[in-house]
């Protein structure tokens, strides 16, 4: 447990926290207990433990993040909540997000997609995750809102980049710091989308878009959402849907930009799909996106590989013995998704980028990038849609040269490639004859 109070906090925060983790399951097992940040906490990196904490026994423990997080996002987004605000809310994200609904939206991401793609070639130096995260704000705003002006989108834009800058700086008031600046943009952001919120009920425009379907909805007890819950969980949906895409996107481009072999295939994969679209001079569906099957894998193995929400947080509420141990009311609970995508039990060689390995589906709650159970991502299937778009683009009409010989991961807080992979893009049909490009 550490020392009193501060615990292994700065053992914890002074290294990799991945390998934090794996050195304690190393030499104390699946189940262990540390001290961080002023809290006890059980860490669990084994399948079952994990399935019992999101899933099975999921009422015994309570979502929680720290208060500092919590005010930044905003104390009614669901993420916070369970029992049956949270299920309502649940309820009204998994509709606007589910396959049906999204399918839709294939045509306006693949635009997205190509616009974005052809603003970067011609050969200057982009920080793709910075590019990327622009690109995942712009299909979080497409389903929460559907259409929205673009002062609209700028001003929401904008203020999330502060707020983003705030979340994981040291949480003080005081005028100047990042955090406070964050609590600022945070309270603009609740201004800006009352606006919206206003100006779509005197235009009853209740589409089916979530913004639309949340002020339409009705709890069990006849009761609608408030404003403050209505703009709570809009921005933590779009906070959710950033970060994550962005960073997920990023580790593809430079795992196919490293491994020629599998961008070759993958661009077989992608140039049948290509060739039928122009010849027939339509957008990429939904349906062809289920046919493209290693793209798919290639997706599942980065989410394996960088386990981009590497633990997730619980708090027992009340005393739980779990396998003869026993789970302190009040302590913290962590299964640790990233030990379990890594460990060599489930996973041979486990370091390796190894896409073909899910040509065999992984055993039951092995394999949980997006987590599980009752809180687990709605999100997942909007995600898939827009990498896979993406990656389609990517491969089939352009070339790109990652820059510079640093490599390394940055924690912000997702795993990003050092200083957000600087590359250089070209239209394929315009590639200079000395690059190195992929
Ligand atoms: C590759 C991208 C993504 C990854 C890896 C990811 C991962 C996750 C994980 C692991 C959780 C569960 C957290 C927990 O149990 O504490 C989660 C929850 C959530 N995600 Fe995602 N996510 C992604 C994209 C998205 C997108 C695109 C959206 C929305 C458009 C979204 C919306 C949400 C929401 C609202 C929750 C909270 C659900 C609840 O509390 O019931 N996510 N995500």
């Amino acid at each position: 447990m550490g020392w009193p109070y501060i615990g292994e906090t700065l053992q914890l925060y002074s290294q990799n926290p991945n390998i934090f983790f794996a050195s304690k399951q190393k030499r104390y097992g699946d189940i262990f207990k540390t001290h961080i940040l002023g809290c006890p906490c059980v860490m669990l990196a084994s399948p079952e433990a994990a399935r019992f904490v999101l899933g099975t026994q999921s009422h015994l423990f309570k979502p929680t993040y720290p208060k500092s997080k919590e005010r930044l996002i905003g104390p009614s987004a669901m993420f916070f909540h369970q029992g049956s605000y949270h299920s309502h809310l649940r309820k009204l994200v998994r509709a606007a997000l589910s396959p049906d609904a999204i399918r839709k939206m294939a045509p306006q991401v693949d635009s997205l997609a190509l616009s974005m793609l052809d603003s970067w070639s011609g050969g200057c130096i982009m920080n793709t995750f910075h590019e990327l995260k622009k690109f995942s704000f712009e299909v979080g705003i497409l389903a929460v809102f559907g259409e929205l002006e673009d002062h609209y989108k700028e001003q929401l834009r904008k203020n999330y980049s502060m707020v983003d800058d705030g979340y994981n700086s040291y949480p003080t008031n005081i005028p100047g710091t990042p955090y406070r600046k964050a609590l600022l943009a945070r309270r603009r952001l609740g201004k800006i989308l009352a606006n919206i919120v206003l100006e779509r009920k005197e235009k009853r425009l209740f589409h089916v878009h979530l913004l639309g379907s949340m002020l339409n909805s009705k709890d069990e007890s006849r009761e609608a959402l408030n404003l403050e819950q209505v703009t709570d969980n809009i921005i933590g949906v779009l906070f959710a849907a950033q970060y994550t895409t962005a960073s997920v996107m990023t580790w593809i481009l430079k795992y196919l930009h490293d491994n020629g072999k599998l961008l070759e295939a993958l661009k077989a994969e992608q140039d049948g799909i290509q060739r039928s679209n122009q010849r027939e001079n339509r957008s990429i569906s939904w349906a062809q996106t289920s046919k493209m099957t290693l793209t798919k894998k290639v997706i599942q193995e980065t989410l394996r590989m960088e386990s981009i929400i590497s633990f997730t947080y619980r708090e027992a509420v009340t005393d739980v013995e779990y396998k003869g141990y026993l789970i302190p009311k009040g302590w913290k609970v962590m299964p640790l998704f990233r030990n379990i995508h890594h460990n060599l039990e489930y996973f041979t060689d486990p370091e390796k980028f190894d896409p073909s390995r899910f040509e065999v589906a992984p055993k039951s709650s092995t394999f949980m990038p997006f987590g599980s159970g009752t809180h687990s991502c709605p999100g997942s299937e909007l995600a898939k849609l827009e990498i896979l778009i993406l990656v389609h683009h990517l491969v089939t009409k352009f070339r790109w040269e990652v820059v510079g010989t640093e490599h390394g991961i940055q924690y912000r807080p997702f795993p990003v490639p050092m200083h957000g992979l600087p590359a250089r893009f070209w239209k394929e049909s315009t590639v200079p004859e000395k690059s190195g490009f992929s």
